[in-house]
């Protein structure tokens, strides 16, 4: 497999979700996390997901990247439909076209910053001098640069979570995943964080998807698809709904979530 997810036309549909649901079997007892879902993201696209607890936000991002298979109905990125790939073939969707920042980090608690950076480049193939150079360059981007030799335990939640965002970009994925990007930290740095998404999607065109409970990552969204029991409630552009601090409208009606 080449790259066909980066060579996907800018504005052009990159993923397309059609009509997924997932049931986990718990003790004998059927766990609808999603049903029939079904939606379409295109190429440097800034999409949010928001949704209360327990809607199958994070359900939902496993499938789209290829961490999980639904029960029902197919996820395609370009021409792959995940759902038919081989396991090897999925890891290297994984390894190349995706980038994933996970809400609890997930670094490697022995490994300095630079070297949790490198190990996902050494996984797609680079040579370790290769690795290293490169996860320098994007612990550099996310304003890391003086932290490169400290061990997770020695760094903040922020700068945690951009270790982790460096590392999610060493394999210049076309799309980067984020659940829950600022959940953990202040409004300042969530901010930062949020930026540098929204950076990303408009210079480099990378696709990126968040999953939230977070209001102030909305403005930066070009499109907010909201979650509910499993399900897609709606799905609003950012140009018709008017965010408030507490409060967000649509078509003049306030909703909660
Ligand atoms: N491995 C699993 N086995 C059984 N049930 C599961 C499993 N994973 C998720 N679920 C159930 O699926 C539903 C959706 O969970 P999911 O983690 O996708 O929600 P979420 O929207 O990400 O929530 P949160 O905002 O709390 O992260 C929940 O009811 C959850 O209990
Ligand atoms: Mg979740």
């Amino acid at each position: 497999m080449d790259a066909p997810a980066h060579d996907i036309p800018a504005g052009q549909t990159i993923i397309q979700v059609d009509r997924i649901s997932k049931t986990f079997h718990l003790k004998g007892e059927e766990v609808y996390a999603l049903k029939d879902v079904s939606f379409d993201i295109k190429k440097g696209e800034y999409l949010s997901i928001m949704g209360p607890s327990g809607s199958g936000k994070t359900t939902l991002f496993n499938m789209i990247g290829a961490l999980d298979v639904p029960s029902d109905g197919a996820v395609k990125i370009g021409p792959l439909d995940l759902t038919k790939l081989t396991s090897r073939q999925l890891a290297y969707v994984r390894n190349h076209y995706i980038g994933y920042i996970f809400q609890a980090y997930n670094l490697i608690a022995s490994l300095t910053a630079l070297r949790n950076v490198a190990i996902a480049h050494v996984f797609s193939g680079a040579s370790n001098e290769e690795a290293t150079a490169k996860a320098k360059q994007c612990l550099e981007l996310v304003g890391l640069g003086h932290r490169l030799h400290h061990r997770p335990d020695e760094m903040s939640g922020g700068q945690q979570q951009r270790v982790a965002i460096a590392r999610a970009l060493v394999n210049d994925p076309a799309i980067l995943l984020a659940d829950e990007p600022t959940a953990n930290l202040d409004f300042k740095t969530g901010g930062d964080i949020i930026g540098m998404l929204k950076q990303l999607s408009a210079t480099r065109g990378v696709t990126v998807i968040t999953a939230t409970h977070d209001h102030k990552m909305l403005s930066n969204s070009d499109r907010i698809l909201w979650m509910r029991d499993g399900r897609v409630d709606r799905i609003d552009r950012r140009q018709d709904i008017h965010i408030e601090e507490g409060t967000i409208e649509v078509g003049g009606k306030s909703i909660e979530h």
